[in-house]
């Protein structure tokens, strides 16, 4: 028997190796009618330019290390020209390094040019694709196309890792006005969403110190936590690395405990799959939502994780195992096996499954309509400009689906682009492998 083809008591489906063996024909039948629903798919990157850095990317593990460390540099960038300069030199420096380890000649000027050189392109045009907006109101035309459209959203305001305290004041303003500015247009409610990440709301947040970084954050998100539960809003809290997860669970749960907070706002968190230990996280996030009753369910967002290469990159550097899968089929096994407790932990917890790869979503419908889950307790959610086809077809189908959509400008979203280039350009990316044309049904397979 293959791993995976026991048959198990609905429920009882919390490790990664049972799945219950009916779900497999349902799994098939959902995803390919979501493929039937949407044309052929393209690579992220089209423009030959982008198919440049895209193809470096992929065979050369130090230049994505070298893209993740440019991150560091983004808050000494003041302007987006100043930010294609660095990147630029950056780049130029990486890739003569990569070519000098691939040729062995020193300086090859024609393998030395490209990258650097069609770098800002591409990234301006990752950003018009992946970001709504420079702010809230530049955004809206956008954000409620999408809602007329049966899509709900969530909005991200770029700007991360925060550098000082007038910084992360002004990130807090800028929330409280995007929430207020949706607030204006919303047309149903519940339909003001806005996540947040911890590392804009203060610049302590360091693994050495995790009691500074939940002091200095939790000023500013109790007070986003008011004006969402003032306006009607859901406030999200992202995930970010993995040194930092315990001190954004800790405020998070913190702040929702207070009784203020009991009969609102609607509030949530992360779970990342590809985080070998996040079955014992999501013991905490339930234990934790089981005692603490209020009025909205905890919504769990489920996601893969968006800091891989970082976390190998570290772990490798400090001489740790790394905290993440490193085979795919186990971080996807995983998050089937999430996925299906989540399920299992509705109405106590609303389920958002976070996911550009068809067969994780298939495998939560199917499990889903299994368990009588519908769209009140169960939506998926797609990263703007990653899987808007996903997205429409999942719309079309009925299911509740909502689009994570970034607002900002380009020297604050380079970390998010940054995020985005590493995961499509990773050897086993599920949107590579749909791009380069492999078949629905071997996408839709067991993990
Ligand atoms: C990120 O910022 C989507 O939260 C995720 O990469």
């Amino acid at each position: 028997m293959r791993m995976g083809e026991k048959a198990t008591i609905p429920g009882m489906a919390a490790t990664t190796q049972e799945r219950p063996l009916d779900l497999e024909r349902p799994i098939k039948e959902i995803g390919t009618d979501l493929a039937a629903r949407m044309p052929r798919p393209r690579l992220v990157s089209t423009a030959r330019v982008e198919q440049r850095m895209t193809e470096l990317l992929m065979k050369d593990p130090a230049l994505r290390a070298a893209l993740f460390r440019f991150v560091d540099v983004r808050p000494a960038c003041a302007t987006p020209a100043d930010l294609i300069r660095h990147l630029h030199e950056f780049l130029a420096d990486a890739e003569s390094k990569t070519a000098q380890r691939a040729t062995g000649i020193t300086g090859r000027p024609l393998a030395r040019r490209p990258l650097a050189a069609v770098a800002g392109a591409g990234v301006k045009r990752m950003a018009q694709q992946f970001i709504v907006g420079e702010d809230a109101k530049d955004a809206l035309p956008e954000i409620t196309k999408l809602w007329r459209g049966g899509v709900e959203t969530t909005v991200d305001l770029l700007g991360e890792a925060t550098v000082s305290e007038t910084e992360a004041d002004v990130y807090m303003r800028r929330c409280e006005e995007t929430l207020r500015a949706l607030a204006g247009a919303a047309t149903k409610p519940g339909q003001v969403n806005l996540s947040v990440k911890v590392s804009a709301l203060t610049p302590l947040l360091r693994p050495t110190a995790p009691e500074r970084g939940i002091e200095g954050a939790r000023p500013r998100l109790e007070h986003l936590l008011r004006v969402a539960k003032e306006v009607g809003a859901h406030l999200h809290v992202d995930m970010e690395s993995f040194d930092t997860r315990e001190a954004i669970t800790a405020l998070t749960l913190d702040l929702l405990s207070q009784p203020e907070f009991a009969d609102g706002p609607s509030a949530g968190i992360v779970l990342q799959a590809y985080l070998v230990d996040s079955p014992e996280h999501l013991d905490e996030l339930l234990a934790w939502a089981e005692r603490t009753p209020r009025t909205h369910p905890f919504v769990i967002r489920l996601v893969k994780g968006a800091y891989w290469d970082h976390e190998v990159v570290q772990a490798a550097q400090n001489g740790w195992a790394p905290p993440v899968f490193t085979d795919r089929r186990e971080c996807d096994r995983n998050f089937e096996a999430l996925s299906r407790r989540l399920i299992d932990a509705t109405p106590t917890v609303k389920v958002a499954i976070a996911s550009h790869n068809l067969r994780s979503i298939s495998h939560a419908a199917a499990y889903a309509d299994a368990r009588g889950v519908g769209n009140d307790d169960l939506e998926f959610q797609i990263l703007r400009g990653l899987g808007d086809d996903t997205q429409a077809a999942i719309a079309a189908t009925g299911r509740q689906v909502r689009a994570y959509c970034p607002v900002g400008d380009l020297v604050a979203g380079m970390a998010y682009l940054v995020r985005r280039l590493l995961e499509n350009t990773a050897n086993d990316s599920f949107l590579a492998a749909h791009a380069s044309g492999t078949d629905t049904a071997e996408l839709l397979e067991a993990p």
